[in-house]
This record gives structure tokens, C-alpha cells and sequence, in this order.
């Protein structure tokens, strides 16, 4: 295991050139999850209305060559770093790569739950942007639950 000691978190936005279908974006997860899990990164990204908000993190160096990488993809543009911070403790620890397609038909969320991501780039306050960001990625475990059980 790498020493935790110099985790580091990045929030991102980042526009789609042009919008994903749902194979496009399996296949963009499938090599995510499979490459974030061998270099110990772990995040979440969510895609709705052709934006992006991805949450990478991992150790500091890690982090910084993927988010290199992944600023030179072709796929997307206007890929803006809202929060860069070392952290203690992963805030996804147990996920390689969470993602919820938000449908735009979808019904609103619930009181307290945020459902859209348009307003993150225009608070200038961080850790406004890093408590939406958590709000953000609650309503979509409870999503991802929700759906799990309407599976079975
Ligand atoms: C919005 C977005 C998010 C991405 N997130 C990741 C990621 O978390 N991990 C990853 O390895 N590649 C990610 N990529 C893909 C990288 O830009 C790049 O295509 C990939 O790392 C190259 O992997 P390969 O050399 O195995 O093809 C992302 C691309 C986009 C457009």
C-alpha cells in the first residue's frame, strides 16, 4: 500500500465536446475503473447535460499525472480545477470510479438533496463547492440504491 500521507482531492468541471451515449461512457468507466484501482485513485464522476464533475483522489503525484492526462483528452473541453487540496481521508474510499447517469427528465430531488451541478463553477467559496460536491454525490448513492433494489 502507498503511505497516506500525502493524499490530495481535486474537484473538476469539464464540457463534453460533443455528448456522450451511455456506450461511451461504460467503455470511458470500464478503463477508469480498471486504471484508477491499480494506481490506488479512487473518485467519483458524475455527467449530466454534456458537463462533467469528476472527484479524483489518491496519492498527491498520482493524481497530478492523471489529471495531466486526462486535460489533454480530446473527448471533452473547458476542464476547470475548482478545489485542489491534501485531504486525511478519502471521502470515496470505496470506489474506483462511482458514476450515476443523471437523467435530465428525471423527477426533482427530494428537499435537501441537490440534483444539478450548474452553479458549482460560479461559487467562488471552495468549500461551498466541496460541501455541493458531497451533496451531490449523496443523492447519487441513494440513487444507485434505489436502483439496485428496483433491480431485484
Ligand atoms: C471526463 C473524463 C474523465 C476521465 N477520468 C479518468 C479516470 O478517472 N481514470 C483514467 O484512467 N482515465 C480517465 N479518463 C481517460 C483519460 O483521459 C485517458 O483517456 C486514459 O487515461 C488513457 O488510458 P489508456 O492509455 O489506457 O487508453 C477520463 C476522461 C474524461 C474525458
Amino acid at each position: 500500500m502507498t503511505a497516506n500521507d500525502d493524499l490530495l482531492s481535486v474537484l473538476y468541471t469539464s464540457t463534453a465536446r460533443s455528448p456522450f451515449g451511455d456506450d461511451e461512457l461504460a467503455e470511458l468507466l470500464t478503463r477508469s475503473r480498471a486504471s484508477n484501482e491499480r494506481h490506488e485513485l479512487t473518485g467519483m464522476l458524475l455527467y449530466r447535460g454534456g458537463r462533467f464533475v469528476q472527484v479524483l483522489e489518491g496519492p498527491a503525484e498520482r493524481v497530478r499525472d492523471l489529471l495531466a492526462v486526462i486535460a489533454t483528452d480530446e473527448r471533452h473541453t473547458a476542464m476547470r480545477v475548482l478545489i485542489e487540496q491534501p485531504i486525511e481521508r478519502r471521502e470515496f474510499a470505496d470506489w474506483t470510479m462511482g458514476y450515476q447517469p443523471i437523467a435530465v427528465t428525471t423527477a426533482p430531488a427530494p428537499a435537501g438533496f441537490r440534483d444539478t451541478f450548474d452553479d458549482l463553477e460560479q461559487s467562488g467559496d471552495p468549500s461551498a463547492t466541496l460541501r455541493a460536491a458531497r451533496e451531490l454525490s449523496l443523492w447519487f448513492r441513494v440513487r444507485e440504491r434505489r436502483a439496485q433494489s428496483d433491480a431485484r
